[in-house]
């Protein structure tokens, strides 16, 4: 069975070296795999929650897109597209939005942290809707394509959860039994969080501490290695490779042997910048080509677009009869005619046939009645103490038709010719 893999990613900032070793280049690699189907997407969407700037907003889109085109993701096996251009998953979060106890979304890290960073005042100040309805949206994107696995940072943990909460809600109301959902599982690389920053502790924009990916070129990244902090050892001084967080990063670039070599001679006393630069060089290697195509993308936004809108076409081929199913659920459905009015009296042959029904009441008596498509009563017996009886009568008008009204002991209940012309039918069809 193939796994249905979803990720995405919010469109603010611009990513560092360590999403590209914690989130860019595994989910890359995991796209490649045949028995995964991997679905990836910019929470453009997301981003107006954070964002309230329109030309960062558009900046930042671009260089996501371009920058995962251009680290090899390939748009032929991954669906990759626009949280934007897929108006399903708005009309989801709408649908998801009206079963979701507000409870829930009062539990949620994101919002506990805003309020409480309001303490004292009041507590929802510079909340959103947007903010507090965050987790509603991302199951919308979750459940909109079923996925099974979601990988994401730690952080994300407990709105995975939260769509599983919603999904189950869902199909408990609205699935007949049936799982309209799948429920997806949140899956964390313990790996994903580890890439240290030039300091040492987890490389995050919030801690200054970050090594850019694209942003200022080769230039920036060499700048930015020369600022990884080592200890203070001269060159020709013996450096313990187990403390460093440069052979760490080291480590992320180079292969097994190229790290022992690295380690080998740190320990015989390479020297700081000698050993920034084997860093550089091994970064460099896998970096450079991605970062003429990032150029090439983004000195061609169009080609961005392209790629985005393929996608957005793959995902709404999927979203769109999924929504239908989804609305006609909830009891959003199209106005049909009935059924009745569907075999006027005098219809077509192909039209339904008005049938007999026999049965016996709680007094003992049998009686029959006819009734139109739709079980719109048309004729109605009266009491017959032998369900033989009641039988035959049956039998006269199903051969003879209107015919055997004449004496028969029944009472019209719809418009008389409308009753005669159904009996009518009936012999016609025997
Ligand atoms: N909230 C996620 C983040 O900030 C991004 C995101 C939006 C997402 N929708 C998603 C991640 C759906 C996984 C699945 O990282």
């Amino acid at each position: 069975m193939t796994v249905r893999v979803l990720t995405g990613i919010t469109t603010t900032g611009f990513p560092h070296l360590g999403n590209y070793v914690g989130a860019i280049r595994p989910a890359i690699a995991a796209s490649r795999r045949a028995d995964v189907e991997s679905f990836l997407f910019l929470a453009d969407y997301h981003a107006l929650v954070k964002c309230d700037d329109p030309a960062r907003v558009e900046q930042s889109r671009l260089m996501l897109a371009a920058t995962w085109l251009a680290a090899g993701l390939d748009p032929e096996r991954v669906v990759f597209y626009c949280q934007s251009d897929i108006p399903e998953i708005p009309e989801l979060n709408w649908l998801l939005t009206c079963v979701t106890p507000k409870g829930l979304m009062n539990r949620a890290h994101a919002y506990k942290a805003a309020t409480d960073a309001n303490a004292g005042g009041e507590p929802d100040d510079g909340v959103t809707m947007g903010l507090f309805c965050y987790p509603v949206l991302m199951s919308a994107d979750i459940l909109m394509f079923n996925a099974h696995q979601v990988p994401v940072g730690k952080d994300q943990v407990q709105h995975i959860e939260m769509a599983r909460d919603i999904a189950q809600r869902f199909n408990h109301l609205f699935g007949q039994g049936q799982a309209l959902f799948t429920l997806p599982e949140a899956v964390t690389d313990a790996q994903m969080q580890l890439l240290p920053g030039l300091d040492g502790r987890k490389m995050s924009k919030s801690y200054d501490n970050v090594i850019p990916l694209f942003e200022g070129g080769a230039r920036g990244l060499a700048a930015a290695i020369a600022r990884v902090v080592t200890d203070s050892k001269l060159p020709g001084e013996p450096k313990d490779p187990d403390t460093s967080h440069l052979v760490t990063l080291y480590d992320a670039f180079a292969t097994p042997a190229e790290r022992a070599a690295f380690r080998a001679e740190l320990r015989a006393g390479l020297a700081w910048g000698e050993a920034k630069k084997r860093l550089h060089d091994a970064i460099e290697r896998e970096l450079a080509p991605m970062r003429a195509r990032y150029e090439q993308y983004m000195n061609r936004p169009e080609l961005v677009e392209e790629q985005l809108l393929v996608g957005a076409r793959k995902a709404r081929a999927i979203a769109g009869p999924f929504l239908q199913t989804l609305r006609e659920a909830v009891g959003l459905r199209r106005f049909r005619p009935l059924p009745a009015a569907a075999a006027p009296a005098a219809g077509p042959a192909t039209a339904a046939l008005a049938t007999f029904k026999q049965y016996r009441e709680a007094d003992g008596q049998f009686y029959f009645k006819l009734v139109g498509p739709g079980d719109a009563l048309l004729l109605q017996s009266a009491a017959f103490a032998q369900g033989r009886d009641a039988g035959a009568w049956v039998g006269r008008f199903r051969k003879e038709g209107a015919a055997a009204l004449a004496g028969a002991p029944v009472t019209l209940v719809a418009d008389e010719a409308m009753v005669r012309a159904e009996l009518d039918r009936l012999p016609q069809a025997e």
